[in-house]
C-alpha cells in the first residue's frame, strides 16, 4: 500500500474524460479519505456523470487504486464539476419559479429565451414541468426528439435558435404522466448531466413546475449554481405563493436574481391607458420582501403569431429590455 500523498498524486494525474484534463487541473478530486482498514473513499467531480466515458473512468480509477497501488477497496462518489477551462465561458443556469401555475412561467421562460437569442446569446431551455410541460408546444416542436451522440449524450432539438429539452419529448401524445419519484429524479439527472448543448451556450433557462417541492430540491442538488427569477401576477394570491417559492429557493441556497410581474396591465389602445385587470402591487410586494429588483412588468397581450412575441411587437421590446437587464444582473 502506498502512502496518502502518492495516492493523491496518482489520482489527480487521471484525466477527466470529458474535459480531457487531469483532475489536478480541473480540481476534480473533492474528497480523499483512507479508512482504518485501508479502504479508499473518494469523491470525484467530472464534467458529466452520465455515459460511457464515466464508466471507463471508474474502471481506470479502480485499477489504479486497487491493482497498481494495492489498496484493499475503494468507495467512489461522483458529482458534477462546474470548472470552467481558461478561455471558455460558464453556462448561466436560470430557474424560473412561481409557486403557482397559470401565472405565465412557461410563457416568460420561452419569451425570455427568445429575447436572449435576439441579442446574440446562445440559449437552451430545460422544461422540468413534468405535468404541464409546454415549452415544446410554445416552440412548436411537440413531436421532436433529442438525438444521441456516441457518448450517450442527448442533443436537444432546436427551434428559432433555442435548444430545448422537455419532458414532453419522453411521453407519448396526450397520455397523462404518472412519474414515480425515482423515475423523475433520473430524468432530471439526465437533463443536467446528459445533454450536449451548443458549444457556445450562454444561458440555460429552467422552467420549474409550480410548487416549492421535490424538483426544487433536486435542482439544488443537480445544479446548485442555478439562480432564480420569481414570476408573479399583480394579484395578491399569486404574489403570496410566489414569495413562498422565492423564500424556499433562497433557503436551499439559490440566489434570487429578481422578480417579474406578468399580466401586469392591459394597454387599452383606445385611450392609451393601462387597465390593471388583476389589481396592482404583487410584483412590487414580492420584490420588496425578497429584497431584490422588480426586473420588469409584462402586460397582458397576445403575440401576433403563436406564443412568442417578436422584436417589433411592444411586448417583444419589453422582453428585449428584460433580457438585457438579466445579462447585467448575472454576467
Ligand atoms: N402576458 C400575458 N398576456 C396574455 N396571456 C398570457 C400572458 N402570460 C401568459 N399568458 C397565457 O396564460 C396562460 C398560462 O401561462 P403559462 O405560461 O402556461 O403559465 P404557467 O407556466 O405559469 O402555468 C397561457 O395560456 C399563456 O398563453
Ligand atoms: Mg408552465
Amino acid at each position: 500500500m502506498t502512502n496518502y500523498e502518492t495516492l493523491k498524486k496518482e489520482i489527480e494525474a487521471l484525466h477527466d474524460p470529458y474535459f480531457e484534463k487531469t483532475l489536478s487541473e480541473t480540481k476534480g478530486l473533492r474528497k480523499l479519505v483512507v479508512g482504518p482498514t485501508g479502504v479508499v473513499n473518494v469523491e470525484i467531480a467530472l464534467k458529466y456523470i452520465d455515459g460511457a466515458k464515466e464508466q471507463a473512468f471508474r474502471i481506470e480509477l479502480i485499477k489504479k487504486v486497487k491493482v497498481e497501488l494495492g489498496f484493499p477497496g475503494i468507495k467512489m462518489e461522483f458529482v458534477i464539476n462546474d470548472y470552467v477551462p481558461a478561455g471558455e465561458k460558464k453556462i448561466n443556469y436560470i430557474g424560473i419559479a412561481s409557486g403557482k401555475g397559470g401565472v405565465g412561467k412557461s410563457t416568460v421562460t420561452a419569451n425570455l429565451a427568445y429575447a436572449l437569442t435576439r441579442i446574440g446569446k446562445k440559449v437552451g431551455i430545460i422544461d422540468t414541468d413534468v405535468y404541464g410541460a409546454s415549452i415544446a408546444d410554445i416552440y412548436e416542436i411537440p413531436n421532436e426528439k433529442p438525438t444521441g451522440t456516441s457518448e450517450d449524450l442527448m442533443v436537444p432539438p432546436k427551434s428559432k435558435g433555442v435548444e430545448i429539452i422537455s419532458t414532453r419529448f419522453f411521453v407519448e401524445g396526450d397520455k397523462p404522466v404518472m412519474w414515480r419519484g425515482p423515475m423523475l429524479g433520473k430524468l432530471l439527472h439526465s437533463y443536467f448531466y446528459g445533454v450536449e448543448w451548443d458549444q457556445a451556450i450562454d444561458y440555460v433557462l429552467i422552467d420549474l413546475p409550480p410548487g416549492t417541492g421535490d424538483i426544487a430540491l433536486d435542482i439544488q442538488k443537480l445544479a446548485p449554481q442555478t439562480k432564480m427569477i420569481v414570476v408573479t401576477t399583480p394579484h395578491i394570491n399569486a404574489s403570496s405563493v410566489a414569495l413562498k417559492a422565492g423564500l424556499g429557493a433562497r433557503q436551499i441556497g439559490h440566489e434570487i436574481v429578481g422578480v417579474v410581474e406578468n399580466m401586469s396591465y392591459y394597454l387599452n389602445t383606445c385611450n392609451n391607458k393601462r387597465d390593471y385587470v388583476f389589481g396592482t402591487g404583487g410584483g412590487k410586494l414580492v420584490s420588496q420582501k425578497l429584497g431584490v429588483e422588480l426586473i420588469t412588468e409584462i402586460p397582458l397581450s397576445l403575440p401576433v403569431k403563436g406564443s412568442l412575441y417578436e422584436a417589433n411587437e411592444p411586448t417583444g421590446k419589453i422582453y428585449d429590455e428584460f433580457a438585457k437587464r438579466l445579462i447585467d444582473l448575472v454576467e
